[in-house]
């Protein structure tokens, strides 16, 4: 809700924007529709339950429990989840806000044929994401060549719905999750197999859309100061939530930033 929130109150034209939201299969979906519809009345919006069945065979455990919800490899589905009328979605994480009008993020340019744009971190280590047993088999590693792969974190990406189902991404990254049940390439969820398709490829967007890791670290969730530079996107990823340190009374100081967005907490007008 804070998500949404964010965005319509920085768009300059919240209504051309629809609203894609994936639930889980177990959800009851007319109780959310009335839930959103009765925060944002005249939200263009729908509700897709994902049948996480398929996906759960595929995961196997991560470093961080979180991230082996099936909800979280949702966004590998989009194309086969959402109509084909829909040929280009903005994805968005459920842990951030939006500063900026998100029209200028789904503008971005994707060139003759790439998939997705999303911000890349090229000075992040890239061989950290995987293990060493990645990096010794040429057969698994020899994927990045001819890439200069880099590290993009999945939880902003801009993505071509119908370059994905042409190209079948979504086999190419479950073919990657059957590999690692068999060997342990990896130690995150949902994020490295968008790496092993998709990094070197994909057309980088400024930083200030995904100014990531508020949410601390992966281990203890310590507090993060913001990135250098401009803000478009505030992106709590990491293991501390704002919700949970708000009402745990111990915030770090950046979650002043996401409470005005909290809909439990603030009573808000939006302009129409
Ligand atoms: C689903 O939600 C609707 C609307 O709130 C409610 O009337 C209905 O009883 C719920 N169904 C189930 C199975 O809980
Ligand atoms: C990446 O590293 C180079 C060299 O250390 C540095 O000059 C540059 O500012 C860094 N870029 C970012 C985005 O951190």
């Amino acid at each position: 809700m804070a998500v949404i929130l964010s965005v319509l109150q920085h768009s300059s034209c919240p209504q051309n924007i629809v609203f894609h939201f994936v639930t889980s299969a177990a959800a009851n979906v007319s109780f959310l529709h009335a839930t959103i519809s009765s925060s944002f009345p005249y939200l263009n919006f729908q509700i897709y339950p994902f049948d996480d069945a398929s996906v759960s065979r595929l995961i196997s455990t991560s470093i961080r429990s979180a991230l082996d919800c099936p909800l979280n490899y949702a966004r590998s589905y989009l194309a086969n989840l959402l109509p084909l009328c829909v040929t280009r979605v903005v994805y968005l994480d459920s842990d951030l806000i939006l500063v900026d009008d998100i029209a200028k993020l789904a503008a971005t340019p994707l060139g003759d044929n790439s998939v997705l744009a999303a911000p890349q971190y090229c000075n992040a280590s890239f061989t950290s994401y995987f293990t060493t047993t990645f990096w010794s088999n040429p057969s698994l590693y020899l994927t990045f060549a001819n890439r200069k792969p880099c590290y993009f974190n999945t939880g902003v990406m801009v993505m071509d719905l119908d370059r994905w189902r042409n190209g079948d991404y979504t086999t190419k990254i479950e073919e990657w999750m059957e590999i690692q049940k068999q060997m342990r390439i990896y130690e995150l969820g949902s994020l490295p197999p968008f790496l092993l398709v998709f990094a070197g490829n994909i057309v980088p967007v400024d930083h200030r859309w995904n100014q990531h890791g508020l949410g601390g670290d992966n281990f203890r969730g310590l507090c993060r100061n913001l990135h250098p530079g401009p803000v478009s996107l505030l992106h709590w990823s990491g293991k501390g939530k704002p919700w949970a340190r708000l009402d745990a009374n111990r915030p770090c100081p950046l979650d002043a930033l996401w409470a005005p967005y909290d809909l439990l907490q603030t009573p808000f007008v939006l302009d129409s």
